[in-house]
């Protein structure tokens, strides 16, 4: 522990998507920033960003970058992740990370400030942050869970394609000019990228995100199972998840079903759990047609709460709609604060 009233940031992934926004917050919730260092690949090292007015040269990053940082934010890949995060912490920084690469190891904190700030006490130089679709969904259950109890969740991703990186957004553009133009559609990036096959996703819904696994799912699911079980330290919450790709530019949707502990909860009790909490905003009324969509939570901080209804069958059920910023929230804001929670609790 320091006695540091500023600190010495590194950036890796600077000029990525999630990157971008990481700057964003940096500067907006005005950190106690005394350096910052902007870390990319080779092939951006050298290209200028703006910094609170200030001119700032990417440099590409190395092990040696990080003498005299504080701390890294990782968002540049998990394989970047693994080679330079264990050189930053040698050099004394603390990482937060943003790829998947940590989020499962169990000596390193997987958080959600809203939900398991207490976590972040036990880190050990590294701390993950979790997938852009499980943060705004545990945001969302974790009143819910704290007022009633939760044994089950099934939830439904409806995801945007900037989840995909800097380049998704723009492949969908071209397919879609090229679907109105009659012209046959390019597909190279989604739905995975590593991946062999490649479909369009203009006008159009891809059941994969990421890679498949073994049993089935998707990497994207499992990281949505894993995750929300890490992150509400309960191994045995049932959970299951089917993640789909849609043309939208930015915020996941979710359809999450959920079957709490109490018996004879109502919409009115879980709207009130939700009312106010942190981090929600609830968006929910039939009768004017409100609720949220990627297009109204878009470039918001908040995760917007919806179609909230009591499931027909089961008194322990329930159905929501929740929705994201998936680089804000579920990336961005997110890492910045953790970082603002650790200068906050004198965690560094
Ligand atoms: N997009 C999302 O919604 C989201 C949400 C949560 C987490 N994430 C995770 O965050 C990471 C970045 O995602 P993104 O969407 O920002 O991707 P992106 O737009 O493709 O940006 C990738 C960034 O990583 C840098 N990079 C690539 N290879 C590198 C290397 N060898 N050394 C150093 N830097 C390197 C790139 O630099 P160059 O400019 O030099 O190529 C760029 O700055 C991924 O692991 C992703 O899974 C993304």
């Amino acid at each position: 522990m320091t006695k540091k009233t500023s600190f010495n940031v590194a950036v890796v992934g600077a000029t990525g998507a999630v990157g971008e926004k990481i700057m964003h917050f940096l500067e907006e919730k005005n950190l106690p920033i005394n350096e910052l260092k902007l870390l990319s690949s080779a092939r951006s090292a050298g290209k200028k960003l703006t910094f609170k007015h200030k001119e700032i040269i990417v440099e590409e990053a190395k092990p040696e970058s990080f003498k005299g940082i504080d701390i890294a934010l990782f968002s540049a890949g998990g394989s970047v992740t693994e080679k330079l995060a264990g050189e930053a912490v040698k050099h004394g920084a603390i990482v937060i990370d943003n790829t998947s690469a940590y989020r499962m190891d169990p000596k390193v904190p997987l958080i959600v400030p809203e939900v398991n700030a207490s976590e972040l006490s036990k880190h050990q130089g590294i701390i993950a942050n979790p997938n852009c679709s499980t943060i705004q969904m545990v945001v969302a259950l974790k009143p819910i869970r704290e007022a009633f109890g939760l044994s089950r969740v099934i939830v439904s991703t409806y995801q945007a394609v900037s989840g995909a990186g800097l380049q998704a957004p723009g492949e969908l553009m071209n397919q879609t000019k090229q679907y109105l133009n009659d012209e046959e559609m390019t597909a190279e990036i989604l739905p995975a990228g590593s991946d062999k096959k490649h479909y369009p996703i203009a006008f159009n819904a891809l059941p994969q995100i990421d890679v498949f696994q073994d049993n089935g799912y998707t990497a994207e699911e499992m990281k949505m199972i894993n995750e929300t079980k890490k992150i509400f330290s309960e191994p045995d919450l049932s959970v299951a998840a089917t993640c789909v790709r849609l043309p939208v530019v930015t915020s996941h949707a979710e359809s999450v079903y959920v079957e709490v502990d109490k018996a004879g909860v109502t919409v009115e009790d879980v709207w009130e759990v939700l009312n106010g909490a942190e981090g929600i905003v609830l968006q929910d009324d039939p009768s004017t047609q409100t609720y949220p969509t990627p297009l109204s939570s878009a470039d918001k901080e908040d995760v917007f709460v919806g179609r909230v209804r009591k499931d027909l069958d089961n008194d322990r059920g329930f159905h929501l709609w929740i929705v994201s910023d998936n680089l804000i929230k579920g990336a961005a804001l997110n890492t910045v604060q953790i970082a603002q929670t650790l200068i906050k609790n004198k965690l560094i």
